[in-house]
Formats: C-alpha cells, structure tokens, sequence
C-alpha cells in the first residue's frame, strides 16, 4: 500500500470509509466501516463489530479497497493493499477501546448537535411569541 500522508490520515480518522472485498470468484462487495484506525505509515485497522460477506470475503481473498471522502476538504482516496484478519492479542483489546472511545465520541457530539437544535428551537420560538 501507498504511504499515508497527514492528509490522508485525517481523512480516515473522521470520515465513513468504504471497504471493498472481493469473493474468491471475483463478486465484489463494498460496505461503510467508522471503525477506521491508521496504525502507521502503511497499516490502516478496520474493527469488525458488524461484518458477514466482508468477513467471508477475507477468509477466502486477502485483496481489499478503503476509500474515502473528506467531506471538509472535498478530496478523496482510495487505498488497496492485502489484508490480515487479526483475532486475538494485543490489538484485539486496543480494538474493544477503540470502538468504546469511537462510541462516546459519537454519543457526545450526538448530544451537542441536539443541544443546539434545541437551541435554535427556543430561539426561533423566543423570536416569534416576541
Ligand atoms: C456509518 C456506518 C459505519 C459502520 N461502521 C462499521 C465498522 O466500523 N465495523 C463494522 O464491522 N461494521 C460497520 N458498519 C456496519 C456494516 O457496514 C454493515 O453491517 C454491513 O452490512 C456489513 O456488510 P457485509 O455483510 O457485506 O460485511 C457500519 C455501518 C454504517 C452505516
């Protein structure tokens, strides 16, 4: 795989990425993945949390395509390598944090956007009972 730039690394930590799979007898699949981690220059993590065909795929063709949007800076990548299914040591416990962490990172920022929806509603609402 190519050398991820800063960039590039931005893009996959705080955008919907597409992972693309491809079955031993060539039938593609692409699926989102926010699970998306840059381990180094040239690893990027995906978590499974929901993955079936994905997972399948894998087991019998180890080609993959990550792509990406970073929907700030309107670019976009698309990132092929091999993949490895990794399911024990290590970076299976540093993946259950990372979903938890990834998780209450949504949850707050959730939150926040309802607050200042709410916000907007009682102001609209202030602006017209005048
Ligand atoms: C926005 C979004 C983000 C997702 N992120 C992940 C993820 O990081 N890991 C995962 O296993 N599933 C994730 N999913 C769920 C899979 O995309 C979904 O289960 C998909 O159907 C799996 O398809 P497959 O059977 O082709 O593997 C996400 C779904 C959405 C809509």
């Amino acid at each position: 795989m190519q050398r991820l730039d800063d960039t590039m690394k931005l893009a996959l930590r705080n955008n919907i990425c597409y992972l693309a799979t491809c079955s031993k007898d060539g039938v593609p699949n692409v699926v989102p993945m926010g699970l998306v981690e840059v381990l180094d220059d040239s690893t990027i993590a995906v978590v499974d949390v929901l993955m079936n065909k994905t997972r399948k795929n894998l087991a019998e063709n180890d080609n993959v395509a990550l792509a990406v949007t970073d929907v700030n800076r309107l670019v976009g990548y698309q990132f092929k390598g091999k993949a490895s299914v990794v399911s024990a040591g290590e970076i299976m416990a540093w993946a259950g944090e990372f979903s938890e962490r990834k998780h209450e990172k949504r949850r707050e920022h959730l939150i926040s956007r309802l607050r200042s929806e709410t916000d907007l509603e009682r102001i609209s609402k202030i602006k017209k009972d005048g």
